[in-house]
């Protein structure tokens, strides 16, 4: 057996968790293996809606082994708030829930490290989630960092000595902080996190891999925001492209099966950073509202424009994307017509591939595509399809190179065609 892996092709929340939820029932293990808390993974099926930041997607169901992989940085106190919502849904996730001993925790002072760096970086913010996550995975690099298998030995010593080098970082910036309040309920958390098996989580899945088990790696945040090729230094601060799954989780590229890339008929983005296709008009405030578009983890409103092919391209290279997952069409039925950016134009030069560097100067060149003018959020089949959704369909596989195998036309679990 394989890992298959499924991934966010733009700069997140292209709606991985409920494409993850949907296909789990034919894995027997789904394993998150890098980014955080900073995500937030919606799933909604018999009309409730829950967000999983932490966790991975499959622990709706009973017989999925769910895996905090390797290259995941976790937050105890998160963590231990996910747990105990859904133990509130009388879900009890200490049967299905494993943590891996190499991942890194985030700690108090991580997070006011993130936020004094945001502080101190003014209007060039990173708009980061204030999650910890850019200075865990610092730490990480950096060799100074405390795993989870830690827990198990002579926390307290390793804690003390990296909150101490943290204060002496802060006192760099100009940032007023007290963290010490915080520090009680991480305590707590590491006592609820002991409840939870810690596993060497690359023997686990290569050994089910042998046993011809499925498994299924979950992606967090997109490829635009990969620490490598997104748009940095707006980006996170992990691999989240498909490499990332190897480093993240300890399996082999040999071992990689299918690839599926999940992109929204449109685009959007939260925090800062360049957005070739943004939509500061009344289109954007449009597509903002029919899709709801306010951030899982944070609220913030997304940032919303036209679908780019340019950069699509460049994330299914990156990524080896053997089938595409198509998101969110119904949130454009209401138009006659929507575009789609086919090239980029810098001083009057059309150009196809992905630059290095996206400046201000580089603009979207469109293509137009006739809108389908119908609700698409009850229709269960691909014979059902208004023509010119399949038209647009046909027109992305051709640009794209690789079939289109889901269309998801609502949130809930059941609103999704196999193609
Ligand atoms: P993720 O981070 O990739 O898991 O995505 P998020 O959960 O952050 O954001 C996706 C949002 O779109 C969530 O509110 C989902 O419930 C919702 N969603 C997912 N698929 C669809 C769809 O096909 N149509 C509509 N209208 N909403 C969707
Ligand atoms: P999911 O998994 C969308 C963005 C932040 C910010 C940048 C860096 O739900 O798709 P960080 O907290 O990592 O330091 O933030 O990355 N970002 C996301 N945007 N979806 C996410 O996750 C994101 N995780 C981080 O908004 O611009
Ligand atoms: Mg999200």
């Amino acid at each position: 057996m394989k890992v298959d892996v499924i991934l966010g092709l733009q700069w997140g929340d292209e709606g991985k968790g409920k494409i993850v939820d949907v296909l789990s029932p034919a894995y027997d293990i789904i394993a998150r293996f890098q980014g955080g808390p900073n995500a937030g993974h919606t799933l909604e099926f018999n009309n409730i809606k829950h967000v999983l930041h932490n966790i991975p997607s499959g622990i709706f169901r009973k017989n999925t082994l769910n895996v905090v992989g390797n290259g995941v940085v976790l937050d105890p106190v998160i963590f231990v708030k996910e747990i105990q919502k859904l133990e509130e849904m009388g879900i009890d996730p200490t049967k299905n829930l494993v943590i891996s001993r190499k991942a890194h925790l985030i700690l108090p002072s991580h997070r006011t490290l993130d936020a004094a760096s945001e502080h101190s970086k003014g209007k060039t913010k990173i708009g980061s989630t204030l999650k910890g996550i850019g200075p865990t995975y610092m730490d990480k690099t950096g060799r100074n960092g405390i795993r989870v298998g830690d827990i198990e030995s002579n926390l307290d010593a390793k804690y003390k000595a990296l909150v101490e080098k943290h204060k002496k970082l802060l006192s760099l910036y100009d940032f007023k902080y007290n963290f010490e309040e915080e520090e009680k309920a991480w305590f707590e958390a590491i006592e609820k996190i002991k409840t939870f098996p810690f596993v060497d989580a690359e023997h686990l899945i290569n050994k089910a891999l042998k046993d011809n088990k499925p498994v299924l790696a979950e992606g967090a945040q997109g490829t635009m925001l990969d620490i490598d090729f997104g748009s940095y230094p707006y980006v996170t601060s992990s691999n989240t492209i498909c490499a990332g799954t190897c480093t993240g989780l300890g399996v082999a590229p040999s071992k990689i099966g299918e690839v599926l890339g999940i992109f929204k008929a449109y685009c959007t983005r939260v925090g800062s950073g360049p957005f070739p296709t943004e939509l500061l008009d009344d289109t954007g405030e449009f597509i903002r509202k029919e899709g709801n578009e306010f951030g899982a983890t944070t609220g913030r409103p997304r940032r919303c424009g036209w679908i780019d092919i340019v950069a699509l391209k460049y994330a299914i290279m990156l990524n080896g994307v053997t089938q595409l997952v198509m998101t969110k069409a119904d949130v454009l039925d209401k138009f006659d017509k929507i575009y789609a950016a086919t090239a980029y134009k810098r001083n009057n030069e059309i150009f196809y591939e992905f630059p290095y560097h996206l400046d201000d100067n580089i603009e979207a060149v469109y293509t137009e595509i006739k809108g389908w003018k119908t609700d698409l959020t009850k229709i269960r089949t691909k014979e059902e399809f208004p023509e010119n959704l399949s038209a647009y369909i046909k027109f992305l596989e051709k640009e794209l190179e690789v079939p289109v195998k889901f269309v998801s036309v609502g949130p809930d679990r059941e609103q999704i065609i196999r193609l």
